[in-house]
């Protein structure tokens, strides 16, 4: 099975957000990962829905939002106004994941946690049937163009276990670091799902990359 890849367009340059958008629809790319960011729940601030409403309009691809911001459940109704598919929440911005988590399904999306690199993946036991995805941080979320965080490719093999032995249908999504050497080793692990900024927005042809990162 081919991965599924999301690039992130944190890494775009945003003066001409209109074009790096086209270079994606016109791409083999699936989805399109927005990092909304508050400077609170992570050291950065990113783009917001005013923003994010013109992105929507602009893209033919499926919208994975991550929002790496305290109480997210406050911005459902945002969300699911720009239409979109996955709704990431963090698991360390929400005391009631499980209420979060009912509240975005019946909000008509599909539920998706995401760990930091300090969470542990035994911390989803409890939640894993009730997700559509996990997303496993490969970086502290805040900025692109981080390091990978080697351990990752661990949390990867343990949540494809866990998943498995639950009979869950959880897609597992990896974010941060992400490039074709990285990605093919997170493949191998059992990722679904690779976000990707800095390794498309800054390569010579980021068209053919989303293309490599699709065929590994
Ligand atoms: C980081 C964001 C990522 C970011 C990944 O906080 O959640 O989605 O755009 O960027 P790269 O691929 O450059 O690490
Ligand atoms: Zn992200």
């Amino acid at each position: 099975m081919k991965p599924i890849i999301a690039p992130s367009i944190l890494s775009a340059n945003f003066a001409y957000l209109a074009r790096d958008i086209e270079m994606i629809n016109q791409s083999e790319a699936d989805w399109l990962h927005l990092d909304v960011m508050d400077g609170v729940f992570v050291p950065n601030i990113s783009f917001g829905f005013p923003v994010l409403k013109y992105v929507a309009e602009l893209t033919n691809k499926p919208l994975d939002v991550h929002l790496m911001i305290v109480n997210p459940e406050k911005f459902i109704p945002e969300v699911k106004a720009l239409g979109a598919k996955v709704m990431n929440v963090h698991f360390e911005a929400c005391p009631h994941l499980h209420r979060v988590i009912q509240q975005i399904r019946e909000a008509g999306m599909q539920p998706a946690v995401t760990i930091n690199p300090a969470t542990p993946v035994s911390f989803l036991k409890d939640i894993i049937d009730d997700v559509y995805m996990v997303l496993v941080m490969s970086v502290n979320p805040g900025f692109g163009g981080q390091k990978f965080i080697e351990h990752s490719v661990e949390k990867v093999k343990e949540l494809r276990a866990l998943i498995d032995q639950r009979g869950s249908k959880a897609l597992i999504e990896v974010d941060g670091g992400v490039n074709k050497e990285t990605g093919a080793r997170l493949i191998a692990a059992g990722a679904d799902v690779l976000v990707a900024g800095n390794a498309i927005f800054a390569a010579e042809n980021p068209v053919v990359m989303i293309q490599d990162l699709k065929n590994m």
